[in-house]
C-alpha cells in the first residue's frame, strides 16, 4: 500500500514531497508555518492579503496608522471613493513579508505567496500589479493567483525579468474556468507552472453558487482537468484542493494522476498558525452542525466559516480608511452599502447589527471571521484533550508528516 511519500511534486528542476500547504489569509498561514512546510520539502504559502496591517504587526511598520491619517477626514462618509493605496507603502510592506520568510528558508521545499485577486483595492490593475512585482522582486519561489480568474494577471508582469523562472500556479473550481484561463492568456505565451482544482469543501471563498455549492465534487473536477491536460497535450501538475483530511485521501488523488495536493484546515490548529489560540480552541470543537457556507462576504463569494464567528452580524463602521481592501474600481464594496441602509433605517440606533454582509477586512484582520474547511469538524479526531478541556495544538512538522506517511486511513495523534 502506498503513501504520500511515494510520489514527487516537479515542478521544474524542484523534487519536491506533494504536499503543499494552502493561503490561508489575513496572516493564517504565517511565514513560519510555510517556512516548515518548505524544510519538510514541500511547499507552503504566505499570503499578501492586507500585507500593510500584517506588516505593521510583525515588521513594528506604521502603514495602517498613515493611511488612516490620511483619510481620517473620510471617516464619517458614506462615499469611500476617495480611499487610494499608496503604491509605494504596498510595495514596501509586501517585500518586508516576504524577504522575511525568504531569507529564513532552509530545506529543499519552497514557499509561494497566495494573490486574491478580489482583493481589489479601488484600484484592481494596479495595486494588483504592484503586489506581483514586489513579491517577485523580494525573491518569493512562487505565486498563487487565487480568488478570481486572473485573466489579465500573468499581462501585468510579462516584462518582470523573473517572469519565467519563478512559479506561477492558478486556482480553478471548473475545468470551464481553466479553458477561460488558457484561452485568454495564450497571447503572453507562458502557461501556469501548476494548477490547484479546489473543491467545494474547501476553506475560505468557494468558487462555487451558495445554493449549488454541494452538488460538485472535488474528484470529479480534478479528473476533468486531468482528462482535458492530457488532451491537449499540456503537462501542467495538477493539485486537487479541498476536503483532503488524512494522507490516503491524499495518496488516492496522487494515484489517479494528481501531481500533489493542497491542504489547509489540518493546519488550523497547528502552532505555527497564525489563528490566536483560543480560536485554535474553537476549531477543535466544532461540530459539523456549527459550519455553514454563507453569503456575507462582500467580495460577492460564499464563503465557509464557523457559525459562531463574532464578526456575523457585526455592524461595525467600515474601516475603509484603514484597511479597504475590497472596495471595488469605483470606490465601493458591498458592506459599506449594507451598513449605510441599516444606518438610515435606524437613525437613532447607538449600534446596528448587518447581517446579510461583513466587514470583512477588519474582522478578517481581527481573526473575528472563522473560516474554516467543511472538514473543521474532523480536528477534534487529530489532536488529544488535556485534564482541562483544551485540545492540544499540533506542530505542523506532526500534521506535514501525518499527511507525508500515513496509511489506511490513520492520522497519527500527538505523544
Ligand atoms: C482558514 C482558511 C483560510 C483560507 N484563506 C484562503 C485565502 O486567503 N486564499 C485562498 O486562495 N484560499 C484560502 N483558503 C483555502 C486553502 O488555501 C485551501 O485551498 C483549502 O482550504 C484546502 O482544503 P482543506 O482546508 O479542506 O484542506 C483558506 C482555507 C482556510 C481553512
Amino acid at each position: 500500500m502506498k503513501c504520500v511519500d511515494d510520489f514527487r511534486l516537479r515542478l521544474g528542476k524542484h523534487e519536491l514531497v506533494p504536499i503543499m500547504i494552502g493561503g490561508m489569509g489575513v496572516d493564517i498561514s504565517t511565514v513560519d508555518l510555510a517556512l516548515e512546510a518548505a524544510r519538510l520539502g514541500g511547499v507552503g504559502h504566505i499570503s499578501d492579503a492586507m500585507v500593510p496591517t500584517v506588516s505593521d504587526r510583525r515588521y513594528d511598520t506604521k502603514f495602517v496608522k498613515n493611511k488612516l491619517k490620511q483619510y481620517k477626514y473620510n471617516v464619517a462618509n458614506t462615499d469611500k471613493s476617495d480611499v487610494k493605496f499608496d503604491l509605494g507603502h504596498i510595495e514596501e510592506a509586501t517585500r518586508l513579508h516576504v524577504r522575511k520568510a525568504m531569507d529564513a528558508k532552509q530545506g529543499d521545499g519552497l514557499v509561494f505567496i497566495n494573490c486574491m485577486e478580489k482583493l481589489t483595492m479601488n484600484a484592481p490593475r494596479e495595486t494588483l500589479k504592484i503586489r506581483l512585482k514586489a513579491a517577485l522582486d523580494a525573491g518569493i519561489d512562487g505565486i498563487t493567483l487565487a480568488a478570481g480568474l486572473h485573466l489579465g494577471s500573468f499581462g501585468l508582469i510579462e516584462d518582470h525579468p523573473r517572469f519565467r523562472d519563478a512559479k506561477f500556479g492558478i486556482i480553478v473550481s471548473s475545468l470551464r474556468a481553466l479553458q477561460l484561463f488558457l484561452r485568454k492568456n495564450a497571447r503572453t505565451n507562458r502557461l501556469p507552472d501548476y494548477i490547484v482544482v479546489e473543491g467545494p469543501l474547501a476553506g475560505g471563498h468557494l468558487g462555487f453558487g451558495l445554493d449549488d455549492w454541494m452538488d460538485y465534487d472535488l474528484a470529479t473536477i480534478n479528473a476533468e482537468v486531468i482528462a482535458y491536460l492530457k488532451a491537449e497535450h499540456l503537462e501542467i501538475p495538477v493539485i486537487p484542493a479541498g476536503g483532503i483530511f488524512t494522507g490516503s485521501e491524499a495518496t488516492g488523488f496522487l494515484e489517479a494522476g494528481a501531481a500533489a495536493v493542497q491542504v489547509a484546515t489540518r493546519f488550523t490548529v497547528s502552532k505555527e498558525c497564525g489563528l490566536p489560540d483560543p480560536v485554535k480552541q474553537e476549531y477543535f470543537k466544532a461540530e459539523e452542525k456549527d459550519i455553514e457556507v454563507n453569503g456575507i462576504s462582500p467580495t460577492g463569494y460564499p464563503m465557509r466559516m464557523l457559525k459562531n464567528s463574532p464578526g456575523i452580524g457585526s455592524g461595525i463602521r467600515p474601516n475603509c480608511e484603514a484597511y479597504g481592501y475590497i472596495l471595488d474600481s469605483n470606490g465601493k464594496c458591498a458592506y459599506v452599502e449594507a451598513y449605510n441602509r441599516e444606518v438610515a433605517a435606524h437613525p437613532d440606533a447607538k449600534k446596528i447589527k448587518v447581517y446579510d454582509k461583513t466587514c470583512l477586512c477588519t474582522h478578517m484582520r481581527n481573526f473575528d471571521i472563522w473560516t474554516c474547511g467543511h472538514y473543521t469538524y474532523k480536528l477534534k479526531d487529530t489532536s488529544v484533550r488535556d485534564a482541562d478541556g483544551h485540545y492540544q495544538l499540533l506542530s505542523a512538522e506532526h500534521i506535514f508528516k501525518d499527511y507525508q506517511f500515513s496509511k489506511e486511513g490513520r492520522i497519527a495523534l500527538p505523544d
